[in-house]
């Protein structure tokens, strides 16, 4: 339920700071990254001059990818609901402004509410996605001019923040929330896209292509030990992916990378989807009632497979992770190629773990903010970059690809963190841990930096496949 299922404040009960109601994460006194790349998103800058500059170019960037999204199509294609599970982009649109007027003008600054009668309107716990086109909301040039109004006053604000004081304010913390708020609906509004039909909107070059992927070892082994998960000082890290504490695993064996498209069409040719032998009793039956044979979006055409990709139909390519798949069908290949998925731990430890040092790093490659030559993220590619691509963003153990191109099924619940505290509200994380949601993580290339951690958590139910999702197995290192 990636992002903008997420719980969002209520906005009656956010009048003052600390009270309030979205996103986000406490803060044990930041000690400050064991760092020693540049300033990511999050991190403090040196200085109030360089955090209200850095938190200006990440309100700025999830701006300009709004636009991008929305000013691509014409209005009738803001206000259609192009599947039952979205809302319309033009709801995105003005409930993004709605959500940093509630956060940063109304909890940070104290002001009245702009118009309250729209309030309702944005609040996605009162209107699921499938009711909101029936909704009056507000038509997209006065949904642009709302947010692009709210935009100007949080700019001023930020200038004359002091950026400390309040928890909501320390580090720009709920500065911080917004940024990744919005970025997280652009992700959300790309998964509109994918399921919008019509004319091609969206167009990017392809990720470069992978040097040597073919000579990579199919595994990675992770020795057993202690290893550091989630964090205190990360400063825009959010409620669930804290504190950080120690995990003591067993050894096991990852994949290098996610699995491909070429190895998923072996289990699909193989009747992986006429055995419930692989499948939980849950996901076969699922997988009866749904009548899934292969990823969404795949369709068969004379013994070939296409996949229709932001309105483009083309064979689907091998080399590509597969995307588009369910916890219960990941669950099934891997069962299928005789491993499982990996735990959320294990996943997080492959990713961050340094055995040199002992310590967990912030992402797989140390903690430099990722840029393009480590990672598939931020959206400036409309795919996944081939198995093995970005060797400059492999982990220590090895693995590619952990962060970016797609987000990563895990055999774990949505659990929290022994001596999580809810902030700065319940409904950003609380109410929805339990067995019903499967962790993902890593980020998919929809997601921006700003809202990608080697601690980030994604949660969604194990029949949903609208979302950037994939993954890769593991298995036990026996006699461990
Ligand atoms: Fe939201």
């Amino acid at each position: 339920m990636l992002n903008t299922d997420r719980p969002e404040p209520t906005p009656g009960t956010a009048a003052h700071p600390g009270t309030a109601t979205p996103p986000a994460a406490p803060g044990p006194a930041a000690p400050g990254p064991a760092a020693s790349g540049p300033p990511a998103p999050g991190t403090p800058a040196p200085g109030t001059a360089a955090l209200r500059e850095l938190i200006a170019g990440e309100l700025i960037a999830a701006r300009e990818r709004t636009a991008r999204l929305t000013d691509c199509v014409e209005d009738h294609d803001l206000t259609a609901q192009h599947s039952p599970l979205m809302s319309p982009l033009v709801w995105d649109l003005a409930h993004i402004g709605n959500q940093e007027e509630l956060w940063l003008l109304r909890n940070v600054a104290g002001r009245d509410p702009m118009h309250p009668e729209i309030d309702p309107l944005y609040d996605a716990f009162e209107h699921p996605r499938s009711e909101r086109p029936t909704l009056p909301l507000l038509p997209p040039a006065e949904a642009r001019a709302y947010a692009h109004e709210v935009r100007g006053r949080v700019l001023d604000l930020l200038e004359a923040s002091p950026l400390e004081g309040t928890r909501l304010l320390t580090d720009g913390f709920a500065f911080g929330l917004i940024a990744q708020h919005e970025q997280q609906h652009d992700e959300t509004m790309l998964i509109t896209h994918q399921l919008r039909r019509g004319p091609v909107a969206l167009t990017s070059p392809p990720p470069p292509a992978p040097v040597g992927a073919d000579r990579l070892p199919p595994e990675v082994l992770v020795p057993a030990g202690p290893f550091t998960m989630g964090t205190d000082t990360e400063p825009w890290a959010l409620d669930n992916e804290r504190p950080a504490h120690q995990v003591e695993l067993p050894a096991f064996r990852l994949d290098t990378t996610p699995v491909s498209n070429a190895a998923y069409q072996r289990f699909i040719a193989d009747g992986g989807y006429d055995e419930p032998r692989w499948w939980t009793p849950e996901g076969w039956k699922h997988r009866l009632q749904a009548g899934l044979v292969a990823p969404l979006f795949w369709t068969e055409e004379g013994g070939q497979w296409l996949r229709r990709r932001f309105g483009v139909v083309e064979p689907v390519p091998p080399q590509e992770p597969v995307l588009h798949v369910s916890w219960y069908e990941a669950d099934a290949y891997a069962r299928w190629a005789g491993r499982r998925l990996p735990t959320e731990a294990e996943w997080e430890k492959a990713a961050r773990f340094d055995p040199v040092s002992g310590r967990s790093r912030r992402f797989p490659w140390g903690d430099a903010s990722p840029g393009p030559e480590h990672a598939n993220l931020g959206q400036r590619h409309l795919q996944p970059a081939p198995v093995g691509s970005y060797p400059d963003g492999g982990s220590a153990h090895g693995a590619r690809q952990l962060i970016g191109d797609v987000w990563e099924w895990t055999a774990s619940d949505f659990l929290p963190y022994p001596g999580f505290r809810a902030w700065p509200y319940r409904e950003y994380s609380e109410v929805f841990f339990g067995p019903e949601y499967k962790v993902l993580r890593g980020g998919s290339f929809a997601v921006a930096p700003v809202a990608c951690r080697g601690t980030f958590r994604n949660w969604d139910y194990p029949i949903r496949r609208q979302i950037f999702s994939g993954f890769r197995t593991a298995c036990s290192v026996e006699g461990d």
